[in-house]
């Protein structure tokens, strides 16, 4: 197959890499020519486990190549995939879907003979109908069926999540585009693996289910984790004692500082506004919202108790502030909220974070970046762990704790245990976890 992946963000150069590497021959397109420039001198843009040499293999092989010429890559393509940008939109929260919508028009354009325009972007239910429906208009003769084909990669785990997926969802109004889908994920297919057909409105929506369902149960077990705080109660082992029934399942109940990132904060609250706009809303969505905005701050204020309710003029030692470990991505990130509060309330902040440091600092200018953890901890009356990186998990407490002023430590993801924590003359405080 001939395929033309418009967009080299997170899912659009993930996604190209891995269909090159099926054996597909594939061309990322992209506006921004820097991009395309760095992807084609061997950089890829994003920090990913495994990316670089996967690229890197199929560039070699000349099944993956990149352009910012839109037009004649879509030429003589089979597939389009569609994977820009849906950030929300400022002011109302909806999903900001101009870049789908000028990449459908530059498509209509392009597009020669029978082609199958497939949407991997997260867009609202009905978007793939106003797809068509630009298509159309900007090109009536075009022959083009519009497929909707939502990723569920994480931030991370991309390449694995991309290569062994719980499901493919692909939804599809016209039969047309069945056999060349199915060509597309051959390798999932000759392993009876989890395709799954479904009308192309209902795809849309199981993408956004899906997201906002694991961030109510991130929400629910943070919430439970305040309430064993209260009680005495072991959150990890409320968790598995739940997960343990196939019902519920283990997966995305830790409990931390709250949910971050690129997806799930803005598709939660684009889901809310498309229930609104139905008149059906979501309320359990809306809250799951507010909750986890009102976590951010509460961790803040948490530290601030930590450290006996006044930080001002003490240095905090933060460590991690990508949104999760494996990831330069600081967007949303609980980090960034705590900081925040931390400096408003008169603390100094020492930070350090494995790849996210660079990103942050176009964020948060005003705090020192320290070179490694123990060099953030030099001087400090207190130490956060924000993000479990596994750097972090095997971090030597004694050396930190003679580094530090005041051997406080704050653990938002329950990554040290206690016992060691205290041995060693630490005050310590986790999520959920009392002692
Ligand atoms: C999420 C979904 O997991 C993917 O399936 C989806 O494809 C992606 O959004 C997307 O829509 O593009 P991602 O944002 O990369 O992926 O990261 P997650 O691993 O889901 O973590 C999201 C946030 O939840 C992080 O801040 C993480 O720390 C937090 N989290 C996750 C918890 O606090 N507790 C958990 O148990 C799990």
């Amino acid at each position: 197959m001939q395929i033309t992946v418009v967009g080299t963000g997170y899912v659009g150069l993930v996604s190209g890499a891995c269909f090159a590497d099926f054996g597909h021959r594939v061309i990322c397109v992209d506006l921004d020519e820097q991009k395309i420039a760095a992807l084609k001198a061997g950089y890829t843009p994003i920090f990913e486990p495994g990316l670089e040499q996967l690229v890197a293999s199929n560039v070699a092989a000349e099944r993956l190549s990149f352009s910012t010429d839109l037009a004649a890559s879509v030429a003589d393509a089979d597939v389009v995939f569609i994977a820009v940008g849906t950030p929300s939109r400022p002011g109302d929260g909806h999903a900001d879907l101009s870049r789908v919508y000028e990449a459908s028009t530059s498509i209509a354009k392009a597009v020669r003979g029978f082609t199958v325009v497939v949407n991997k972007s997260t867009v609202p239910v009905g978007t793939g109908d106003e797809i068509e429906r630009i298509i159309r208009s900007t090109s009536p003769a075009a022959d083009v069926v519009v497929v909707s084909n939502p990723e569920f990669l994480r931030e991370g785990a991309a390449i694995n999540d991309f290569k062994l997926p719980d499901r493919i969802v692909i939804g599809l109004d016209d039969e047309r585009a069945r056999a060349p889908m199915i060509e597309i994920y051959r390798p999932f297919h000759l392993n009876q693996g989890p395709l799954m057909f479904t009308g192309r409105r209902t795809a849309e929506l199981i993408k956004y289910a899906s997201n906002a369902f694991l961030a109510m149960k991130i929400t629910f077990i943070n919430e439970i984790a305040d309430l064993c705080d209260r009680t005495g109660a072991n959150v990890q082992e409320v968790a598995r004692g739940m997960g343990l029934d196939n019902r519920i399942g283990t997966k995305f109940l830790h409990a931390g500082p709250g949910y971050g990132g690129s997806c799930f904060p803005k598709d939660t609250l684009a889901l809310a506004k498309t229930g609104q706009d139905h008149g059906s809303p979501l309320r359990l969505v809306e809250t799951t919202i507010q909750v986890n905005e009102q976590r951010k701050h509460a961790m803040g204020e948490k530290i601030v108790q930590a450290m006996g309710g006044d930080v001002q003029g003490k240095t905090v030692a933060v460590l991690g502030l990508t949104f999760k470990p494996n990831t330069d991505d600081v967007r949303d990130a609980p980090s960034i909220a705590i900081i925040q509060l931390l400096k408003q309330a008169g603390a100094r902040i020492r930070a350090f974070d494995p790849q996210g440091m660079t990103a942050a600092r176009t964020i948060i200018s005003d705090i020192e970046y320290a070179k490694d953890a123990y060099d953030a901890a030099t001087s400090a009356d207190c130490l956060v762990l924000v993000t479990e990186w596994s750097t972090f998990r095997t971090l030597d407490l004694k050396r930190i704790k003679s580094a530090m002023t005041t051997a406080k430590l704050v653990d938002l993801r329950n990554v040290f245990r206690r016992s060691e924590a205290e041995a060693l003359g630490f005050s310590y405080h986790a999520v959920g976890m009392p002692g």
